[in-house]
């Protein structure tokens, strides 16, 4: 169940391309009264505004527990890429980065070389990285499964690890967020997110050692709601939930964030 191996409980709320200003502020001042966060509410929540927001996250969160993250960063700190957001940039605003995202990989292009340079420039600028991984549905059906998830956490996780040893990436999470989920209603079973966030956590072992993969907190992700999200996160390897849909909810997402404490207590 969430919280094996002493671990807290992490809740991520992806709002991706959605919300005004207006609407943002609105979600964010809901989150901020009602949310539960942080080690006294037994659970870790960090919240991905579109960029232009994050300001106004970190304004409106301010005095709360609840963290701000960038749903993506550029692997290069600076230069001439226009429309591109830095991790060094965002860092003074925010503390966690999202890279690896199924939309980023399908829609923008991001191969398993270019999520591993956002990973390492996340890990650089000082933030708390956030990777998703995940296969597709054609990927599971041939079987591949498997073998997509360590390909694609051979390739995240290799820049992390200089000659003479593996560094420590104290504060690394992986999503595991099958991308046949992912905004289709259809959740993964509790069997399905456990094997997968298992998996994971076999493959951070490989990379980066038993002790790194004990603290690595493993997410499943993928059309979690209030009512999918407490069996889900009854896996031993599930250590939490990311969230899209239900994380434009204030009150869905709070409920979301209140069964992942549950569950780790
Ligand atoms: P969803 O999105 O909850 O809307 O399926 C999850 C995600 O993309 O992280």
């Amino acid at each position: 169940m969430a919280g094996g191996d002493g671990r807290r409980p992490l809740v991520g709320g992806n709002w991706k391309m959605h919300t005004t200003r207006a609407e943002a502020r609105t979600l964010l001042a809901a989150l901020a009264r009602d949310c539960p966060a942080g080690p006294g509410a037994g659970v870790d929540v960090v919240v991905f505004p579109p960029a232009p927001w994050l300001g106004d996250a970190a304004d409106l969160l301010g005095g709360t527990a609840i963290a701000v993250g960038v749903q993506d960063v550029h692997p290069e700190a600076s230069g001439a890429f226009t429309g591109a957001v830095s991790a060094p940039m965002v860092a003074g605003v925010a503390t966690w980065a999202l890279t690896g995202h199924s939309e980023r990989r399908r829609f923008f292009g991001d191969t398993d070389a270019v999520v591993a340079r956002k990973l390492a420039a996340a890990v650089a600028a000082g933030l708390h990285p956030l990777l998703a991984v995940g296969e597709s549905a054609a990927e599971r059906a041939a079987g591949q499964a498997a073998a997509v998830l360590q390909r694609q956490l051979a390739a995240a996780l290799a820049p992390l690890l200089p000659p003479g040893g593996p560094r420590v990436v104290d504060d690394l999470a992986v999503a595991y967020e099958p991308v046949w989920a992912i905004g289709s209603g259809r959740t993964a079973t509790p069997e399905e997110a456990q094997e997968g966030c298992r998996a994971v956590r076999a493959q951070v072992a490989a990379h980066l050692g038993a002790a790194a993969a004990a603290r690595c907190r493993v997410l499943y992700g993928g059309s979690v709601t209030p009512d999918t999200a407490p069996a889900l996160l009854a896996g031993a390897d599930v250590d939490g939930v990311l969230v899209g849909g239900a994380s434009l909810d204030a009150a869905a997402f709070a409920a979301i964030c209140r069964a992942a404490a549950a569950a780790a207590a």
